[in-house]
């Protein structure tokens, strides 16, 4: 089968890139690299021994589309490409929404002109907003989002869910990813953000190589065990596996299907710190800052619907997360240098 990955190049995609590789899938790989290097690409190739067909493309590029579906056929579409910074959506929310959801717009108009019907859709528990109860359920109802990223992808889960009602041949499945850190354990891929990172882990490691002199923890107030936020992390390898089964559920014409991919677990920011420092012999100072605004207490998933359907289950811990991150981050202190 021939799975065509948009955002290819990205964190996530390329980590799922290589799994679909070595599950025995071709690959072709669509990314416009405004947040990523196509060294992650070669990284891939080198790690599996296989090619990835690659094409420098934007989503919202109707002609070029139609050029590369005329001239390759897919079997199905896992649809990463999307800008993901959140404060940056607040500040530009019409490049985020244009990006993402004209984007996907077009994509989806051009799959369904070359008769490609079966997507996989990155969606996020955003679309929770703060969740009416814990662990969540994918029957949680879905929430008021806190800022434009997040509206786009509850908007993008109504409009493939809609499209899907209304023709029956599309399948459709919206993964809802939780927060997805580590690297692959060769150290050889893992998470490039552009500039100050705004997401724990990557700050944590760049603090460990001493780019950043101390972490900020935005509150320690919260209603959790100790008073800073809870979330679930998961490791983006099991992340990745997690598209190769949904990949087996398109196959069985699955129609419209919801998955959370987490863990279970939560873990606070301090428990981060914590496992950081056991893992990997590391201190990480930090200072207690105000709460940054738009986050919630706590969001961790169940993962029983993803177990029970897909037959999969995050396999790495805590500890394995944190050694990993690091051990990318220590081998490559400069991410993949683009
Ligand atoms: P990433 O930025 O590393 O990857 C996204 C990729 O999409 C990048 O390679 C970027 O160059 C590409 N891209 C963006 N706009 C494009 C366009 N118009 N045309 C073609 N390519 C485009 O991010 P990631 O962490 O790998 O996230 C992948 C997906 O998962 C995103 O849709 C993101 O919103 C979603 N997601 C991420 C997280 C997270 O915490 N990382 C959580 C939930 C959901
Ligand atoms: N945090 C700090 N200091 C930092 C960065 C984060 O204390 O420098 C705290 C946050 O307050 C939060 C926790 O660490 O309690 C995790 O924050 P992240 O920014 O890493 O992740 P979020 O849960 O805020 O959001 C992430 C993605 C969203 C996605 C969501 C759920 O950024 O896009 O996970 O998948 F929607």
């Amino acid at each position: 089968m021939r799975i065509l990955v948009t955002g290819g190049a990205g964190y996530i995609g390329s980590h799922t890139v290589l799994e679909l590789l070595n599950t025995g899938y071709e690959v072709v790989v669509l990314d416009n690299l405004s947040n990523s290097s196509p060294e992650s690409l070669k990284r891939v190739e080198k790690l599996t021994g296989k090619k990835v067909t690659f094409y420098e493309a934007d989503i919202l590029d109707r002609d070029k589309l139609n050029e590369i579906f005329s001239k390759e056929k897919f079997d199905a579409c896992i649809h990463f490409a999307g800008l993901k910074a959140v404060g940056e959506s607040v500040e530009k929310p019409w490049e985020y929404y244009e990006n993402n959801i004209a984007g996907t717009l077009t994509l989806v108009d051009v799959m369904r002109k070359h008769n490609l019907k079966n997507i996989i859709f990155s969606s996020s528990a955003t679309v929770y907003g703060d969740p009416a109860f814990v662990p969540i359920t994918e029957e949680c109802p879905k929430g008021q989002c806190t800022n434009p990223y997040g509206w786009t992808k509850s908007m993008l889960e109504q409009v493939l869910s809609d499209i899907q009602k209304a023709d029956k041949e599309w399948n459709v499945i919206l993964l809802r990813y939780f927060n997805p850190i580590g690297a692959h354990k060769s150290g050889t891929m893992g998470e490039d953000p552009n500039g100050i990172p705004n997401n724990l882990m990557p700050y944590i490691t760049q603090v460990a190589i001493g780019k950043r002199d101390h972490l900020t923890i935005f509150g320690n107030d919260y209603d959790t065990h100790d008073g800073t936020g809870v979330r679930d992390y998961i490791h983006v390898v099991d992340l990745a596996i997690g598209h190769v089964k949904a990949l087996n559920k398109i196959k069985e014409n699955c129609g419209l299907k919801i998955y959370n991919l987490g863990t279970g677990h939560g873990y606070s920011v301090l428990d981060i710190v914590k496992n950081f420092e056991e893992a990997n012999g590391v201190k990480i100072p930090y200072e207690i800052g105000p709460r940054r605004s738009g986050d919630i207490a706590t969001c961790y998933a169940s993962a029983d619907k993803a177990k029970e359907e897909l037959g999969w289950t995050a396999q790495y811990g805590i500890k394995d997360m944190c050694a990993d991150a690091w051990n990318w981050q220590k081998n490559n202190p400069n991410g993949y240098g683009k």
